[in-house]
C-alpha cells in the first residue's frame, strides 16, 4: 500500500486531498492541528493515521511527523491567509503570522519528513497563483507564497539527485473556509472537488507545475506579461470599484 502524508487535512484542500486518496487505496497519514477537529471531519480507519501537530511549532512537528516512514508522496498543503487593510498602518505581527505558517512551518515539516521520502517518491507543496502578480492588502500572503515558489523549485533541482520528483501547486480561487472569509469577486471560482481532481491529476502525470484553472491561470498570465506601470494602474483601477 502506498502511503501520502497531508498537512492541513481537517479542511478545504487537505481534507478533500486525503478522501480522495483514501479511496484510492493509499495509506494517508492525515495532518491537523486539531485532534477533535480532524477526527469529527476526517475519522481514522484502516487506511487513515492521523498526525496531530501544529506546524508554528518546530518540536511539535519533529516529534509527530517524524515517525512516519517509507512515504511515496507528500503534500504540504496547510496555510493561512490574512490581509493587510491599510498598508499604512502596516502591521508586522500579521505579517510574522503569516510567514510563520506558511514559509517556516512549511521548513518544520521538511526537516521533519524529507529524509523519509522514498527514492522515486514525490514531494508536493501548495503556493498559489496570486505570486504572478502584486495583488491589492495580498503584502503577507503573496510575499509568503512568493517564498514558497523560490524554495520550492531549488528543491526540486536538488532532490533530482535523491529522486524525489518536485511539484508546485498553483491553486486560482477554490471554495473553502479559507475563500469563505473573502467578502469580493473571485473570478474562476472552483470546488474543492475540481481542485482535487486537478491535483491528483498533475502529482500522477508528475508535473513540476500544477496550475488550475487554466482560464484563470492564462488571463493572470498575460496580465503579468504587461509593462508593471500599465498592471499598476489597473489594479489601483480594481480597488476603486
Ligand atoms: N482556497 C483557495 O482559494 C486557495 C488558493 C490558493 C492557494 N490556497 C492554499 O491552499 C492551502 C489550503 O487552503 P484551503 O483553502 O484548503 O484552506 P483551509 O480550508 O483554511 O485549510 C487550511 C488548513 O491548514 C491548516 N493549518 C493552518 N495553520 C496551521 C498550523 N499552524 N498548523 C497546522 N495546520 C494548520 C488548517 O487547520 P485548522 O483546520 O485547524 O484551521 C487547515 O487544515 C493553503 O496553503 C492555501 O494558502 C488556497
Amino acid at each position: 500500500m502506498k502511503r501520502i502524508l497531508i498537512t492541513g487535512a481537517s479542511s478545504g484542500i487537505g481534507l478533500e486531498l486525503a478522501k480522495k486518496y483514501s479511496a484510492l487505496g493509499y495509506q494517508v497519514i492525515a495532518c491537523g492541528r486539531n485532534a477533535e477537529k480532524l477526527a469529527a471531519v476526517l475519522p481514522a480507519a484502516d487506511n487513515i493515521i492521523h498526525c496531530i501537530c501544529n506546524l508554528n511549532s518546530r518540536q511539535d512537528v519533529l516529534v509527530n511527523m517524524c515517525k512516519f516512514k517509507k512515504l511515496n508522496i507528500v503534500i504540504l498543503n496547510a496555510g493561512t491567509c490574512e490581509y493587510i487593510n491599510d498598508a499604512q498602518s502596516f502591521d508586522s505581527e500579521l505579517l510574522q503570522r503569516v510567514m510563520q505558517t506558511n514559509v517556516v512551518g512549511t521548513g518544520n515539516c521538511l526537516q521533519a519528513i524529507l529524509p523519509n521520502v522514498l527514492a522515486g517518491g514525490q514531494l508536493a507543496i501548495v503556493s498559489s497563483v496570486v505570486t504572478l502578480l502584486p495583488l491589492s492588502r495580498a503584502e503577507a500572503y503573496g510575499a509568503s507564497k512568493a517564498a514558497l515558489d523560490y524554495l520550492t523549485r531549488a528543491l526540486a533541482i536538488d532532490l533530482a539527485p535523491k529522486k524525489i520528483d518536485v511539484s508546485l501547486i498553483r491553486p486560482g480561487f477554490v471554495a473553502t473556509p479559507l475563500t469563505d472569509k473573502n467578502n469580493f469577486p473571485m473570478p474562476g471560482i472552483v470546488t474543492v472537488e475540481r481542485a482535487g481532481e486537478a491535483i491528483i491529476d498533475g502529482l500522477n502525470k508528475r508535473r513540476r507545475e500544477i496550475r488550475f484553472p487554466s482560464g484563470f491561470y492564462c488571463a493572470l498570465k498575460i496580465l503579468s506579461l504587461l509593462p508593471s506601470g500599465l498592471w499598476h494602474r489597473l489594479a489601483r483601477r480594481m480597488v476603486k470599484i
